[in-house]
């Protein structure tokens, strides 16, 4: 977690360094701070709270200078507070440092540093970080942060800059992303692309161990052993837009809305001639035919997408398929070998415990691929190939338009795995590719009819405390990501359980107000679903019904009908799951919740 932005240039670095953190305040919005180079040396200010307070606290102070670093939290070690606030400075305050991730043996650390007569000022690990390149410091500051670096256990992405060195910042990675932006006569440093955007769109990936150095005409990288590397500059083709608003009142409702641009780019080009094209994934073909099992693993949103993607790719590939929450995977000892096929799904391609998940699998022997949907991260650069989502960034905390882009993407994966293994999928394949191109248009007819039906059903409901959501088979998943969404952003308890479990307990709570919202569309499951409908309704309960337009029966058991458009049973979750965003979101709103930065979340989740 933790967003970071440096600068080094001719333009005011205040200015710089706070437009490019409101970029970054998915990140973490607990507190913020920059240090700016002047004449009077490294000059701090940090604030708790939003972006906005220290924002406020420059404009009434400013700080000037062309060269600075910026950074905004979400707490690890030590509250939020301002003295915990980056960037923190080495006691004679000529170091000060940004740093995104921990350092797990800062203690022992600390310990040593204290012995030796160092005073902390904060509860941070990332203090010992100031105070080890203060120590090491002999007048080249690349070697002394290497010195500190080698000192660290744990994950960083950092950001070192020093009052004797007006023209450089020194950088390192290790764990959590960093990137270099290359200006003219300026150049940047940040933890994703989306601060840099309004001045260049040419940029280095630091990766995993490396270190840098950035001057205002040069940027320089370096391994683990200072040993120096060539740079390999990109262009990002991402726009500034994209990363922005773009007229809607939160960046959740706008993503909601650009589902149908990320469901046809998620299919775009991975269709030929009626067949799905994986040969972007670069798998030999025989490695994929020793396979004898797969493994997804997830976290959050994505790990419901997973699960999504175990029925699919059951039901297309005939390999055992599990579901593994990314954080149970790593301490549950599974069965991993070389014929293990493991998916990483991730929106960020950050989330540290698919990472470490992920690790895990490949040190095992397991051919890794993954479905992520932002380009250069490093879950992406671990694997052998993968699926890009092409959702486009994804900022409000709560993921939307990332899931649906991860669902159509197993949908693929599921039929070019099973048409590599040699499994009989033709004749599925030609309905569910027709049904993938029908589903951009029948989204945006979603979201243009059913919001009205949407918004009373959130008004209707906003008061009530607990809601249940059920589903089966396909949209069991669905059932749990709905009541993600509406706890996530609204604050109301809600719970996901699958459609058969409700006589096993969970009958127990409905009452007259006991709300829940049943995900019933066309399919196999359809008339089983209605029946724990009726159970419901016989006990006085509340019942949104999600179902198939023109379904009577679902329409005449229902309190409120919430339609979707008729589509391939498999295909539904996409469908099926549009409502349940919408109506987390205006419960939400309504409620006057923060939507895009619900409370004690982050979106980047880089610690474990
Ligand atoms: C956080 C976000 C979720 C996301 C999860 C996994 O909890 O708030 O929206 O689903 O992390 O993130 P990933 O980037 O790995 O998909």
């Amino acid at each position: 977690m933790c967003g970071i932005v440096g600068y080094l240039g001719q333009r005011d670095a205040s200015k710089v360094l706070i437009e490019g953190l409101a970029r970054l305040e998915y990140r973490g919005y607990d507190s913020a701070g920059v240090a700016v180079l002047n004449g009077e040396g490294l000059k701090l200010r940090r604030s708790v709270g939003r972006l906005k307070n220290l924002a406020d606290s420059l404009k009434q102070a400013p700080l000037h200078g062309n060269m600075g670093i910026g950074h905004t939290r979400w707490a690890t070690h030590g509250v939020p507070a301002e003295k915990n606030a980056h960037p923190h400075p080495s006691e004679d305050g000529k170091v000060a440092v940004i740093h995104n991730g921990i350092v797990e043996n800062y203690r022992e650390i600390k310990a040593e540093l204290v012995a030796a007569g160092v005073k902390f000022a904060s509860d941070t690990d990332t203090e010992c970080i100031a105070h080890l390149v203060a120590h090491y410091y002999k007048g080249d500051l690349l070697q002394a942060a290497h010195k500190a670096v080698c000192r660290l256990h744990g994950a960083w992405a950092l950001v070192i800059a020093h009052a004797d060195h007006p023209d450089l910042l020194v950088v390192a990675r290790r764990g959590s992303p960093l990137l270099i932006g290359l200006g003219e006569g300026e150049n940047f440093v940040a933890s994703d692309v989306t601060p840099l955007l309004p001045y260049t769109r040419r940029v280095i990936y630091i990766d995993e161990g490396q270190l840098g150095t950035i001057s205002r005409k040069e940027a320089h990288v370096y391994d683990a052993q200072l040993r120096e590397v060539p740079v390999k500059v990109e262009t990002t083709t991402l726009t500034l837009d994209a990363a922005e608003k773009g007229g809607f009142e939160h960046f959740m409702l706008k993503e909601i809305h650009e589902q149908p641009v990320a469901v046809e780019a998620t299919v775009r080009g991975r269709v030929k001639d009626g067949r799905v094209d994986l040969s972007e994934l670069n798998l030999d073909a025989s490695r994929v035919k020793a396979m004898r099992r797969i493994q997804l693993i997830a976290c959050g949103t994505s790990l419901y997408s997973a699960m999504v993607g175990k029925y699919l790719l059951e039901r297309f590939t005939s390999l055992p398929t599990e579901a593994w929450s990314a954080s149970e995977y790593r301490y549950a000892n599974p069965i991993i070998d070389a014929q293990t096929l493991v998916v990483a799904i991730s929106q960020s391609g950050e989330t540290a415990d698919t990472l470490e998940a992920l690790r895990l699998a490949k040190s095992k022997g397991a051919l890794a691929v993954s479905i992520c949907n932002v380009m250069g991260s490093s879950i992406p650069r671990m694997c052998e190939g993968t699926l890009y989502t092409r959702a486009g960034p994804e900022i409000g905390v709560a993921s939307t338009k990332a899931y649906t882009a991860q669902l159509t993407a197993f949908e693929l994966l599921a039929l070019g795995l099973g048409r590599m293994l040699g499994c009989d999928i033709a004749a599925d394949e030609a309905r569910l590719v027709a049904g993938l191109n029908a589903l951009p248009a029948q989204i945006k007819k979603l979201l243009e009819g059913d919001i009205v039906a949407v918004k009373r059903c959130a008004k209707r409901y906003q008061g009530v405390a607990n809601f249940m959501y059920i589903g089966r088979h396909y949209n069991f998943p669905t059932a749990l990501e709905g009541a993600l969404k509406l706890k996530e952003i609204s604050y109301i308890h809600a719970e996901g359980y699958a459609g058969g479990e409700m006589k096993h307990g969970p009958l127990a709570l409905v009452e007259g107000t006991f709300p829940t919202i049943a995900i019933a569309p066309r399919g196999h499951t359809r008339e089983k679903m209605l029946s724990n409908i009726q159970e419901i309704k016989a006990r006085k309960g509340v019942v949104v019904v999600v179902a198939t337009e023109g379904d009577a029966e679902a329409h005449e058991l229902a309190d409120y009908i919430i339609e979707i458009p008729a589509c391939e049973e498999e295909l539904s979750p996409i469908l099926a799951v549009v409502p349940l965003q919408l109506l987390a979101y205006y419960t939400a709103n309504q409620l006057g919740r923060d939507v895009d930065k619900p409370r004690n979340l982050a979106k980047s989740v880089t610690v474990e």
